[in-house]
Order: C-alpha cells, then sequence, then structure tokens
C-alpha cells in the first residue's frame, strides 16, 4: 500500500484518486470545499454512474482535505498533480501556473515523493519548467472521457508515461507507477508506452488534435451532404467500410467541444513557426464554419413565429458538462439573430441558470416538447422519439 495525494478533485484527479484508493491511501485536495464535502459524503460531484456506483459499493481509503498541510505533510509517497490548465489566450499556451506553484510545494513539503503529472501539459514544459525544480517527477497524461471517466481510467487502452531517459530511479518510478495501475485496473493488458518528457507530452496534444481533426472530417462532409441535400448516413457508411479509415467516431455533430479538444488543439497550432498553414489551424476554421452551416440550415427548418427549442446545453449524452460546449455557441447565435423571446432551452442540470442569455428554461419533458415547434439536438436521445419530426439534428447514429 502506498501513501498517495492527488491534488485536483476534477474528473481527472476524482477518478484516479477512486481508482487508487482500492488499494493505496489516498487523500485527495481541492479548493473547492462544495467538492471536498460532496466526496466525503461519497457523492460525485458530477454525472458519473461508475464514481456513484463505487461510492455506494466499495469502501475506499479515499479522504478530501482543502488543507494543503494535511495533505502534503502526511509523508506521502506519491504526489499525482490532475490540475486545471486553461489555454490563455494572451500568452498564447497552456496556463500551469498552478502546477508550476505545486510542484515547489510538494519538493519542500515532501522531497522524498514522486510527482506524477496527469494534466495536460505544454510541449517541453517538465524540461523547461519543472526539472528546474526536482528530479522525481513523471509525466502520464490523461485519455479519459468525461462521461465515463471512471471507466476509462479502471479500462485504459494505454498508459503513456514521460521520463528522462537518462535517469534509472525515474524509469523506476514510471514503472512502479505502471504497476500500481495495473494492480486496480480492471484491463491489465493495456499497452505501456515508456517515453521521453517530450514525446510524451507530444502523444496527449496529437491524440487529441487527431480527434477534432476526425470530428471535422465528417462534419465537413457532412456540410457537403446538407449542401447538397444528400443523405451523410449512406456516404459515412460507404467510406468507413475501409478498414483504414474505420466505422466508429465518425457520427455528425455541431461541432468539437468540451474542455480538452479546443485547447489541444490550440496548444499545438502554437508549435509551429508557420501556424496558419498547419492543418490544425483548418481544423478550428472547419470547427466555426461548421456552426455557420448549421445556422444556416436551422434557418431554412424555421417558420415565422416558431419556438425554438434547445435540447440540452452539454453536447453529450448522460453529460452534465457544458465547458465550450457547441450547443452555447449555437444557442449563442440563435439569440443573436433571432431574439430571446422565440427560444425555450431543457437542461435538466440547468434548470436554476435562468439568467443564461435571458432564454426561458423549461424543467419538464413533456411541456417543452408540447411547446417547441423546432427541436434542435446535438444528440437525439429516446426521450425525444415521440417528437422526431419536430427535431433537428445531424446526429446519424444516435451515438456520442
Ligand atoms: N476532463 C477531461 O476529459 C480530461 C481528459 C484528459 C486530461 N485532462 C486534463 O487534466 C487536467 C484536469 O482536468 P479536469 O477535467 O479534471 O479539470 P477540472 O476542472 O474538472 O478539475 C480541476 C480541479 O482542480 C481544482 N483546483 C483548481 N485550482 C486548484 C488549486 N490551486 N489547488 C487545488 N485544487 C485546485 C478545481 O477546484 C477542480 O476541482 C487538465 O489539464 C486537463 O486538460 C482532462
Amino acid at each position: 500500500m502506498n501513501r498517495i495525494v492527488v491534488v485536483g478533485a476534477g474528473y481527472v484527479g476524482l477518478s484516479v484518486a477512486i481508482m487508487l484508493s482500492q488499494s493505496n491511501e489516498v487523500t485527495i485536495l481541492d479548493i473547492d470545499d462544495q467538492k471536498i464535502n460532496a466526496i466525503n459524503n461519497r457523492k460525485s460531484p458530477f454525472v458519473d454512474e461508475r464514481i456513484d456506483f463505487c461510492f455506494n459499493t466499495f469502501d475506499l481509503n479515499l479522504k478530501a482535505t482543502q488543507e494543503i498541510g494535511e495533505a502534503l505533510d502526511s509523508d506521502a509517497e506519491i504526489v499525482v498533480i490532475a490540475l486545471p490548465t486553461d489555454y490563455d489566450a494572451n500568452n498564447k499556451t497552456l496556463d500551469t501556473s498552478c502546477i508550476d506553484e505545486y510542484i515547489t510545494e510538494i519538493a519542500l513539503r515532501c522531497p522524498e515523493a514522486y510527482i506524477v503529472i496527469k494534466s495536460t501539459l505544454p510541449i517541453g514544459y517538465i524540461n523547461r519548467n519543472a526539472r528546474n525544480t526536482t528530479n522525481q517527477i513523471i509525466y502520464c497524461p490523461e485519455f479519459l472521457r468525461e462521461t465515463t471517466a471512471l471507466d476509462d481510467c479502471l479500462n485504459p487502452n494505454r498508459v503513456v508515461v514521460g521520463v528522462d531517459e537518462n535517469d534509472d530511479m525515474c524509469k523506476k518510478a514510471a514503472n512502479h507507477y505502471v504497476e500500481l495501475i495495473r494492480c486496480v485496473s480492471e484491463k491489465k493488458d493495456f499497452e505501456v508506452f515508456i517515453t521521453g518528457y517530450l514525446e510524451a507530452e507530444a502523444i496527449k496534444l496529437f491524440s487529441n488534435a487527431y480527434l477534432a481533426m476526425r470530428v471535422c472530417f465528417f462534419n465537413e462532409l457532412d456540410n457537403f451532404a446538407i449542401i447538397n441535400n444528400a443523405k451523410s448516413v449512406d456516404i459515412i457508411n460507404g467510406i468507413c467500410s475501409d478498414y483504414r479509415i474505420g466505422n466508429y467516431y465518425n457520427n455528425p455533430s455541431f461541432g468539437y467541444g468540451g474542455y480538452c479538444l479546443p485547447k489541444d488543439v490550440k496548444e499545438l497550432i502554437d508549435c509551429y513557426p508557420n501556424s496558419k498553414e498547419c492543418i490544425f489551424s483548418s481544423v478550428v476554421c472547419s470547427n466555426k464554419l461548421r456552426i455557420d452551416i448549421i445556422l444556416n440550415d436551422i434557418k431554412r427548418h424555421v417558420s415565422p413565429n416558431d419556438t425554438m427549442g434547445i435540447y440540452k446545453l452539454s453536447m453529450k449524452k448522460k453529460s452534465d458538462n457544458t465547458r465550450n460546449s457547441s450547443m452555447i455557441s449555437l444557442l449563442k447565435e440563435l439569440v443573436r439573430i433571432f431574439g430571446q423571446s422565440c427560444i425555450i432551452v431543457f437542461d435538466k442540470e440547468y434548470d436554476e441558470c435562468l439568467d443564461l442569455l435571458g432564454v426561458e428554461f423549461v424543467s419538464d419533458i413533456e411541456q417543452f416538447k408540447k411547446r417547441a415547434d423546432i427541436i434542435i439536438a446535438n444528440r437525439v436521445d429516446e426521450e425525444l422519439e415521440d417528437s422526431i419530426d419536430k427535431v433537428y439534428s445531424r446526429d446519424v447514429f444516435g451515438l456520442d
């Protein structure tokens, strides 16, 4: 059993903490007292069925605190950092300031501990910044999805660990961390990639940039279908039967969004000297263009005096997360064009945010379906089936 501290109780930190607390002593540190209370009362602070199940079923060795002294002076052996790294548009890079501060704190308070960074980093960060403070550091980027955060942690398809390849102690720490994960994960036969720091940082950003590019590819295909009045499902099925392309992650949407894809693509663009010409700049443009194409298409479907119903502000089924949601971008544009009085929003998670752009929230799904003349949905859930004639969506597979 290891004594582990996890800093940051978000999607990544909480999932990692729960996973590791099955057979380690884990303390989770966060500045948000509501999250701390929720975790100590074994309630998930966000929608995640697997976290609810684990909290209700297992006796986890996990406590949450806001006190840095309580967490970091506890002779911790491993400190996992899962802090936010938002994109800073002024400095044109991910903001790592809170990670910088914690690395200094950890090196002072528990110098024996190994630091495992899970946060997404700018390429070159560890060699450029972190290694000035400590050598006891490895980078293990996270690839989980927000609606299935704990499930993805427990079933990784690969584990990447960035190390100093000339430092045997560092490589030993990486292998130790991989074995800790294997011990508590459900999937044991995941691939392991031990690489240099820079390569691990690049793996994380290029993975998300590929996913964003793929979303844009199928949305571009769907733009073509909209403009030419063609069936995108037939085109997609036809091309995705080619095993090099693959029949997955190909469902048209209103655009990519969420916490990671937008910022990771931007971070990668800024790594290129001729950034305007790189493929990732086109990905950002394509994602903006997508909203315009959808708006124009919606305009064709709306009649004067229609009430437009926005079905959920999150982009994915079963998600309560609206960070950088393309539904919110679309809603803002609809309000700008049509005004707020002809728009209603259904979202169970947001029925209290009545001031969002001045639009009316309707918390009862039956009322919502009755009142809306057209229902705009990024993803079509079963509860819309009886009103499918009113639904405007580009979801062709009923998947995220
Ligand atoms: N969300 C994802 O799907 C995902 C997937 C892979 C990687 N990541 C990366 O992991 C990192 C964390 O992402 P997340 O989604 O878990 O973020 P999050 O916003 O859900 O959680 C971050 C947590 O850190 C806490 N926090 C902020 N400042 C703090 C401080 N100074 N001290 C202690 N706690 C503090 C916040 O209160 C919050 O609970 C980011 O770098 C992100 O890019 C996220």
